[in-house]
């Protein structure tokens, strides 16, 4: 990769900036200062600005805790986005959110610009679960759980894949659900059909790893390379993701 690209992705800086730090011989490859704009610098060169290492992160890779009112999108013409949320910590980057929420549910958003990555954790051939905990208008019963179990038709006719359910933790009104598909407004949809309305909603883990409770509403940060191949612990993160 030439020197300037390099120094602009790894610093977050417009290119502009990175051409200016190396003029002025704040970057050093393998310990030299090099001035070189167009440089070709290979991966396992030690690249450092200012002293500080730079190392080139491909992909990022954001937790998310979504809050109400805000829409699974990069843009929106009328709408705050998930990608608004986020946009100024890492401006040069294509960021889009892998897999949605509805604009009244809350919880973990994963937002990357690793396309394979999202492909790969929102296949349905993949499985990866999502665990969600929900408030009901109404208790839960033992055959909303089983029918959960067994697969649940919806009112137009199609058949989910079975879901797991369970008490939540916070009265008969709520529920734990792990769902392996994603259809749209399918936790509302399959417990509308038990007469039951979705009065919260909140994604709390994607595949094996959990939402950090600490973030807050609309707080997030990069995931560390361990936390993404908790997601999906086959693999599927194809390059380090960023800090
Ligand atoms: N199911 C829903 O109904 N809404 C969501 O946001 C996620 C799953």
């Amino acid at each position: 990769m030439r020197l300037d690209k390099l120094v602009a992705q790894a610093a977050q800086q417009s290119r502009s900036n990175a051409r200016a730090a190396i003029r002025r011989g704040a970057v050093r490859v393998n310990g030299a200062v090099c001035r070189g704009l167009d440089t070709q610098v290979d991966d396992a060169a030690a690249v450092t600005l200012d002293g500080a290492p730079l190392r080139v992160q491909k992909f990022v890779y954001i937790m998310l805790d979504k809050p109400k009112g805000v829409v699974s999108a990069s843009e929106d013409k009328s709408a705050v986005t998930v990608v608004d949320l986020v946009r100024e910590s890492w401006p040069r980057r294509g960021l889009f959110p892998a897999g949605r929420l509805d604009k009244s549910s809350t919880g973990f958003v994963l937002i990357t610009d690793d396309g394979a990555f999202a492909h790969d954790i929102l296949a349905p051939k993949r499985h990866v679960p999502k665990t969600y905990e929900v408030l009901l208008d109404t208790p839960l019963t033992p055959q909303m759980i089983a029918g959960f179990a067994a697969g649940v038709r919806l009112a137009d006719g199609s058949v989910m894949q079975p879901a797991a359910l369970e008490p939540g933790k916070f009265g008969p009104c709520s529920a734990r659900v792990v769902l392996r598909q994603g259809v749209y407004h399918q936790i509302k949809r399959m417990f509308g059909v038990y007469g039951a309305g979705v009065n919260e909603l909140r994604r709390t883990a994607i595949g094996g790893l959990p939402l950090d409770e600490t973030l807050g509403a609309g707080g997030f940060r990069a995931l560390s390379p361990e936390e993404v191949a908790q997601i999906v612990p086959t693999g599927g993160a194809r390059q380090e993701p960023s800090g």
